[in-house]
């Protein structure tokens, strides 16, 4: 009897621990999920109790918070730490080898693994940004790090991302990339590849093989971005939704009457072989009655404006004709966007003049602009190294980059500054989570 009356109490002490635990877990899979829910609007305050709980909740797992606790004052601008950092960057002991294409083969064999632990972005963190998806037309050749990287940062579940890969890039850069977008339903490669040759037509083939698969995707995205291996975020999603917001159907880029010597890039037909070469042949005027502008290949567009690229006779028309010009990708967004038919475009009076400073798409410094502000120079030097005249930026770049109203910036590489880098992840991140930066 005695023995009867022990097991049933002890039966009942197991079922009540067992459906305590069960509590407890769906009471935290509930506040998750509540929190997903509930989390405060672009425009809305976050410094509410309750937001910050969720926020506390969501950063525990997916903050990219860097080893060494330097960051939040190298965002502020912290002279001394800026300099620490820089040295550090010198000391070649310290480098850490960048994961290659076999790390991401291996890595994404379990795609729930690898999501959880390079920590993506598995939900919307508002409405605001639920209702307005972007899309994006990644272009690449190689580094693979690099590219998830920056995938990672600007990925959310309602954006769409097409990815091109230069045809001649190594196999296993392709592999690897596939790897990498086989594990999300919203990002791809593009169904065309081109073998994409400086300066010539193929760098705009592949932006535009990518917006015609975009317009077939099932997303309803609003504005679209291109970017390249090296470019890098500087606002959160959030953030960039806000700004396109105010666009209000508005396209943004660089659009400038061009200096004599760009004027001619577009008076001979230029061939490819190995490289773009220019010939002796003449070629006709554009077919257009607007006159020629000149930017460069990154913008951000309304939606109107890429589907108008694909339907228009007299679009389709300048786009031939530009073919065999040289560097097209600086001229035909330039160009289409002071075209008065063009959606999104601005009319080609000198009053609608748009540097790369001024507009949105793209910060990028020159060497032989950089200097001292005070004394007129457009920015402070660059604490990286040089590229082909353009600064991939170092960790004293950050504080100065992150007051810029651009969405994104050109270059950042980890072989040159890391720590600028892992710094602009964190402060990314967190700002993406708490609504407020580290500055
Ligand atoms: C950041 O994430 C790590 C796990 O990767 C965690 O151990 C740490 O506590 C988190 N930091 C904060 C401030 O939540
Ligand atoms: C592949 O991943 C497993 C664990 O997921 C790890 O043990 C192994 O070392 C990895 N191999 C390489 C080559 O990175």
């Amino acid at each position: 009897m005695r023995i009867v009356k022990y097991r049933f109490k002890c039966a009942l002490a197991t079922v009540t621990a067992l459906t305590g635990l069960v509590f407890l877990f769906v009471s935290i899979v509930e506040k998750f999920q509540s929190c997903v829910e509930d989390m405060p609007g672009i425009w809305e305050n976050s410094e509410d109790e309750s937001n910050r709980r969720c926020s506390d909740l969501f950063y525990r797992t997916l903050n990219l918070s860097a080893e060494q606790p330097i960051c939040p004052r190298i965002i502020k601008g912290d002279h001394t730490a800026v300099q620490e950092a820089l040295s550090n960057t010198l000391d070649v002991s310290r480098k850490k080898n960048p994961l290659t294409e076999n790390h991401y083969l291996n890595m994404t064999k379990d795609c729930a693994a690898y999501i959880k632990e390079r920590k993506y972005l598995t939900f919307s963190l508002s409405k605001e940004e639920r209702n307005f998806p972007i899309s994006y037309s990644i272009v690449i050749h190689d580094n693979i790090e690099m590219f998830e990287r920056l995938l990672r940062t600007i990925y959310v579940p309602q954006n769409v991302y097409c990815i091109h890969v230069d045809r001649k890039a190594a196999d296993s850069f392709h592999l690897a990339v596939r790897a990498i977008v086989a594990c999300f339903h919203n990002v791809f490669v593009a169904s065309k590849l081109e073998n994409v040759i400086y300066a010539s037509w193929s760098r705009v083939q592949a932006d535009l093989n990518c917006m015609e698969d975009l317009l077939q995707s099932p997303v309803q995205w609003k504005y679209f971005i291109n970017l390249c291996g090296l470019d890098f975020p500087i606002k959160t999603n959030a953030e960039i939704v806000r700004n396109l917001i105010v666009l209000n159907g508005k396209n943004s880029m660089e659009s400038e009457v061009p200096s004599p010597s760009k004027k001619e890039r577009w008076l001979f037909h230029h061939e490819v072989k190995n490289e773009l070469s220019r010939t002796e042949e003449k070629k006709s005027l554009p077919p257009i009655s607007t006159p020629m502008f000149t930017g460069n290949a990154y913008f951000v567009a309304a939606r109107e404006f890429v589907n108008h690229l694909f339907v228009s006779p007299e679009v389709q028309k300048f786009l031939k004709w530009a073919e065999d010009t040289y560097s097209p990708d600086e001229l035909v967004w330039a160009t289409l966007q002071r075209m008065p038919t063009v959606p999104g475009s601005n009319p080609s009076n000198s009053k609608y003049q748009m540097s790369d400073m001024a507009a949105i798409a793209r910060l990028v410094k020159w060497s032989y602009l950089e200097g001292d502000i005070t004394k007129g120079a457009p920015y402070p030097k660059c604490t990286g190294a040089h590229r082909r005249s353009v600064c991939i930026y170092g960790s004293g770049d950050l504080h100065w980059i992150l007051q810029q109203h651009h969405l994104f910036a050109n270059k950042f590489h980890s072989e040159v500054d890391n720590t600028a880098l892992q710094c602009l992840e964190e402060h990314l991140r967190y700002k993406a989570i708490y609504r407020k930066g580290l500055m």
